[in-house]
């Protein structure tokens, strides 16, 4: 069934593991990630971005998830990822989503809880939950000094003023991950220190982690081998992912590798076999890869298999 997260963040945070949230995009990247979790027996968030909304056309996207809930009987959230509007978020609700993300996080912190709160009193009126975000994510040339840090990372007493007074359900924070895949210019390194301040100050309290991808050598190989370009390309090591799911991070969300093993499947599968012109072929290639990935995730890093 289509689920909220309300049960699953408090079964992931009591257990000390974390739950996939998965970008989707495409009838073959969403198979290939329902399939997955559904050998491991894990529950599921897939989230859709403007950007996916814009590219699948909504009604789809709706469609092929309430297709892989038929088939699979998982239970399933569906997120709207980095809504920037209480418009937007809005229209995800009314079209059925179990969850939405209201990113107000550039917006000064008064101007974000006004915005989130609104989210949170439609959202809350018709059973959805809702996560917020709070700090902005470091891009590979910020936060390279204390200072710098302060003034991007999430501020604990303010996580914690923020969370009571908007009522929001989990809150996305910043410690040093960014989106796409180029995270780290040197040594990857996350501010567990922070983390934990922020996780004491919001105990019981579920935490996302965007810009989690791993950006695992294997696939970034793969797509330069087979022709691509995507040299120094760095993400999350999975031994930070699993300490940060012991440490109030429920939810950790996961694109770019979703994109490289699909994207290396695929270069891969063309360039060998010249020949073929069945796009069944280089994209049964990618949703196998995406699968094996996802399982890879949900058995070895998050640690969500057998909790259904
Ligand atoms: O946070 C961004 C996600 O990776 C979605 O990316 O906006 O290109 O769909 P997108
Ligand atoms: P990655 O780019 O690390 O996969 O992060 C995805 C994300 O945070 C989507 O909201
Ligand atoms: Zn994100
Ligand atoms: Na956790």
């Amino acid at each position: 069934p289509l689920v909220t997260s309300k049960e699953i963040f408090q079964k992931a945070y009591d257990g000390k593991y974390a739950i996939g949230a998965f970008n989707v995009n495409n009838m073959e990247i969403i198979q290939g990630i329902v399939d997955a979790a559904k050998e491991e027996s894990s529950p599921l968030i897939l989230q859709v971005s403007a950007g996916a909304r814009k590219y699948a056309n909504p009604h789809y996207l709706k469609k092929l998830v309430e297709a892989a809930i038929l088939d699979t009987n998982l239970p399933i959230v569906l997120h709207l990822d980095h809504g920037d509007s209480f418009e937007i978020c809005k229209q995800c609700i009314d079209d059925g989503f179990t969850s939405v993300m209201i990113d107000a996080s550039h917006h000064p912190f008064e101007e974000n809880i006004s915005i989130v709160k609104k989210v949170v009193e439609y959202a809350h009126d018709k059973g959805v939950v809702v996560e917020a975000e709070l700090g902005r994510l470091a891009g590979i040339e910020d936060a390279v000094n204390v200072s710098d840090k302060d003034a991007t990372f999430t501020n604990p007493d303010e996580a914690a003023e923020f969370v009571e007074r908007t009522g929001v359900d989990s809150l996305a924070i910043a410690i040093g991950t960014s989106h796409g895949a180029y995270k780290f210019k040197g040594e990857p390194n996350l501010d567990f220190e922070r983390l934990e301040t922020i996780s004491k100050l919001l105990p019981n309290f579920p935490l996302v982690l965007h810009g989690a991808s791993t950006v695992l050598p294997e696939f970034v190989d793969l797509c330069n081998q087979y022709g691509g370009d995507i040299p120094g390309a760095k993400g999350v090591p999975e031994d930070m992912l699993r300490r940060a799911a012991q440490q109030g991070v429920c939810k950790i969300n996961i694109d770019t590798d979703l994109r490289l093993a699909m994207t290396a499947a695929i270069r891969k599968s063309i360039i060998e076999d010249p020949k073929n012109f069945d796009p069944r072929k280089y994209l049964g290639a990618g949703r196998t890869a995406i699968k094996d990935m996802v399982k890879h995730k949900i058995a070895n890093v998050l640690g969500s298999s057998n909790t259904i």
